[in-house]
């Protein structure tokens, strides 16, 4: 072989390394867009309640697979507000299929009742799970919301509006409910905080009817418009009323079936209505989840006093977990979800405050840490259990016992193939990667420069193809 031969084909195969170097994306979580929305104002004074239903709010559009969604109450100047002021006792996000054209709004639906659903002129998407009745959304926090981690794990994210999958003459949009408690001059913050039905002197629920005997709290007692009661003179005359937003930030990627893998949401409740039986097929019409339940304060004082729920649910899906995290109100020591075996998939504990500003405040849940497992395969009609530990030297009402996890079809292949590879590395590595073919490429091109002049020089003008 002629050195020029040689040169040329080392130059070919160096640019062949650099088309591929090039084409492998660099891995998507350097795709990942990040924006954040402010929802519509909601206005509030000491002890008021709002439990608004916002539908059509701004939301990233398009075929998209969503990596996480935080959010946090803010006023009107965009500063974080403390919970020990404004107590988010939640918020929730659900996808909808509108008919073009037409309006939703809060009139349209009941969100809370058993009928939740569809009519000609909108249809709800809800999660994988497990709930029939409420408990359907996508996205959902309550005051743990600053510092619990919604990351979807790579190379999974949550699928949202394939355009395959959109009725015709209907639009994909989304709505928020946001239930928000001022406690600035209450008398009793524990009280308000958790919907106690006496303070807020409440005998039926949002939509008149009795409330059940025996229930003393939860959110059938501190709906929208609700007063939990504020010391004398406090209000100064509604010079109190402030302004507040929740401000959410989704992060996303284009949907890319190459390199994304769908996870869907389900939402296993504690106080699910579910039992086994015979021929139960798993399927959500036979789950009635009611959502909250009371903490009866212990007897004796002491280490003793936890309050242990468990409930065992037989999971209608065949798929691995790949993040979970749960939902308890303050006074929550924990929680697990294991195997029947006993065998622990994640743990979810939850972060208290010791301070002030927002973020960190005492007394309140923070955050509730997340788990990222190695996947966990579950399979159709496997039991998993659930349990929730609260600290019962004082009771609650209304507490909440909810498990969010996400769970996958499929795993990623093997790394075995380059392009798996590639994608399964960090994008420093690709970067490295084509930075050498790179650097490769310039030695080869000064060498052949070099050659051919020489040869220029010694030869005078001469074909490369000789
Ligand atoms: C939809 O209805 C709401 C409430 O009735 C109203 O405030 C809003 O302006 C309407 N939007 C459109 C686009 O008509
Ligand atoms: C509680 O509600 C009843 C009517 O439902 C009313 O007569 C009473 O004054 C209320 N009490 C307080 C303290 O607001
Ligand atoms: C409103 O509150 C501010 C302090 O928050 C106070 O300086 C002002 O006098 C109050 N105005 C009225 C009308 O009460
Ligand atoms: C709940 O409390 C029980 C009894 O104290 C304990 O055995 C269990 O490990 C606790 N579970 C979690 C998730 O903290």
């Amino acid at each position: 072989m002629s050195r020029d031969k040689m040169v040329c084909s080392c130059l070919i195969s160096s640019l062949i390394l650099l088309l591929i170097a090039s084409s492998i994306s660099p891995s998507y979580t350097s795709k990942i867009k990040t924006a954040s929305f402010l929802s519509p104002k909601q206005v509030m004074t000491p002890g008021s309640v709002t439990d608004p239903h916002l539908f059509d709010i701004d939301f990233p559009t398009g075929h998209i697979g969503l990596k996480g969604f935080d959010a946090e109450v803010v006023d009107q100047d965009g500063n974080p507000v403390p919970l020990h002021e404004t107590y988010l006792h939640h918020w929730v996000v659900q996808p909808y299929y509108v008919r073009k054209g037409f309006n939703l709004s809060q009139l349209d639906i009941a969100p809370r009742d058993h009928h939740l659903g569809s009519s000609p002129d909108y249809i709800l998407v809800r999660n994988g799970g497990l709930c029939s009745n409420r408990v359907r959304h996508y996205f959902g926090l309550g005051s743990e919301t600053r510092k619990t981690s919604t990351y979807v794990p790579d190379p999974y994210a949550i699928e949202i509006g394939d355009p395959e999958e959109t009725p015709d003459g209907y639009e994909l949009k989304w709505l928020v409910n946001i239930h928000a408690i001022d406690t600035r001059g209450v008398v009793d913050r524990q009280g308000c905080t958790e919907c106690r039905c006496d303070l807020y002197n409440v005998t039926v629920d949002e939509y008149g009817r009795a409330l059940e005997p025996g229930y003393r709290g939860g959110l059938d007692c501190c709906y929208d418009k609700t007063q939990c009661p504020v010391r004398n003179g406090f209000d100064d005359n509604g010079n109190k009323t402030r302004t507040l937003y929740l401000k959410y930030t989704v992060r996303w990627v284009d949907w890319d079936s190459s390199v994304l893998l769908p996870a869907k949401v389900y939402i296993l409740d504690v106080t699910d209505s579910w039992e086994p039986s015979e021929g139960s097929t798993g399927d959500v019409r036979e789950h009635f989840c009611h959502v909250e339940y009371e903490v009866k304060p212990c007897k004796t004082n002491g280490d003793g006093c936890v309050d242990v729920k468990k409930k065992s649910l037989m999971m209608p899906f065949n798929g691995y977990i790949v993040y979970g995290v749960a939902h308890q109100h303050a006074g929550g020591i924990g929680a697990a979800l294991y195997r029947e075996g006993g065998e622990g998939i994640c743990s979810s504990m939850p972060k208290y405050g010791n301070g002030h500003e927002p973020g960190n405040e005492a007394g309140y849940i923070v955050g509730m840490s997340s788990c990222y497992p190695e996947p966990v395969k579950v399979s159709y009609g496997e039991t998993l259990i659930m349990e929730f530990n609260y600290s019962n030297v004082v009771g609650h009402t209304g507490v909440m016992g909810l498990f969010y996890i996400l769970v996958a079809q499929q795993l990623p292949e093997p790394v075995s193939s380059l392009p798996a590879l590639f994608q399964a590395r960090e994008r420093s590595l690709n970067i490295l990667a084509s930075l050498a073919v790179t650097v490769v490429v310039a030695v080869v091109v000064l060498k052949a420069a070099v050659v051919y002049r020489r040869q220029n020089r010694e030869d005078g003008y001469q074909s490369l193809s000789t």
